[in-house]
């Protein structure tokens, strides 16, 4: 395994099998505290009570050895973290990174970790599976899978539907991903979507907070009621494998852009019909589908 050093001085590495890194070059540490953390408000949230986090995606812990330092830090209330990670390899490349970390050697261990002001229970099952079994209430879901792309099955509206049922009404999922098929997904899902702020060097992400709540910095749900911006991932049975979700996705992306196409020949031909000894109306529209 290759250890990355990210530009913050923390390192990261690379996934062998989604070829993707865990985290951005410009910061592992920073990435944590930029699109998750301080979004998330989590120091005033423990300020104001007891926090529950849950954490898809566990992968190398950065993100809740971020969430478990404002506790220390905040020194209030006590951070219950609930870490769900698939990949039983994960713990071991975290522990290779960083040697000397006692959370990750009693995460290997026993599952689990607690102090004071914070405990993690770690799940090493897909979210799709525990996630239907966890009691609700979470404050706050970190959602930090792969790629879209690459990682389709946690990208989906059914995921992003249960995750608003495990929510507390003023709770609030944050993820990296800006895309407009997950953000789509989460307005399908009943939410109230906005973005989370850019840090530079690293952009902004997502944030969704359950209707009828409405998210800070909201986005205009208008656009994303109809194509191309509402083409959602959709896993009817939560049981699909990334390459099924995604295939249909891409069919109806192909569909609209070809309806979109015969439209666009139609008007031409009705155009230079209609204009006698006229231009041609030809439309030249580049399909912004996906994006
Ligand atoms: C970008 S990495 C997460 C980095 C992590 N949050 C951190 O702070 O180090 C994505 C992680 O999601 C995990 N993952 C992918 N699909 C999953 C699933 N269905 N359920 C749970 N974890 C999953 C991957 O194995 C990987 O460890």
């Amino acid at each position: 395994m290759e250890k990355i050093l990210t530009a913050d001085g923390s390192y990261t590495c690379r996934h062998p099998g989604y070829m993707e890194n865990y985290h951005a070059k410009e910061g592992a540490r920073a990435e944590a505290f930029a699109k998750f953390v301080r979004p998330g408000r989590l120091a005033d949230r423990l300020r104001a009570g007891p926090v529950r986090l849950l954490d898809v995606g566990f992968g190398l812990g950065v993100n809740a050895r971020a969430a478990i330092e404002v506790a220390r830090e905040t020194g209030a209330h006590f951070l219950h973290i609930d870490s769900v990670e698939a990949d039983h390899q994960a713990l071991t490349r975290a522990r290779t990174l960083n040697p000397d970390c006692p959370v990750l050697s009693s995460l290997e261990n026993t599952g689990q970790w607690r102090e004071p002001f914070a405990e993690i229970h770690l799940y090493n099952t897909d979210i799709r599976e525990v996630g239907l079994t966890l009691p609700g209430d979470f404050d706050l879901i970190f959602h930090d899978p792969f790629s879209p792309m690459k990682n389709t099955e946690c990208w989906t509206v059914e995921l992003f539907a249960h995750f608003k049922t495990l929510l507390r009404a003023d709770g609030m999922l944050l993820t990296y991903a800006e895309a407009d098929a997950i953000r789509a997904g989460l307005f399908q899902a009943g939410f109230s979507v906005g973005l989370t702020p850019p840090a530079p060097p690293h952009r902004g992400g997502t944030l969704a907070v359950p209707l009828p709540a409405q998210a800070p910095d909201p986005l205009d749900p208008e656009p994303f009621t109809h194509p191309p911006k509402n083409i959602a991932y959709h896993d009817f049975t939560l049981k699909e494998d990334g390459k099924t979700i995604r295939a249909r996705r891409e069919a109806q992306v192909r569909t609209l852009a070809s309806a979109e196409e015969e439209g666009s020949a139609n008007r031409r031909i009705g155009g230079a019909k209609g204009e006698i000894g006229g231009k041609a109306n030809a439309e030249h529209r580049t399909s912004n589908i996906e994006r």
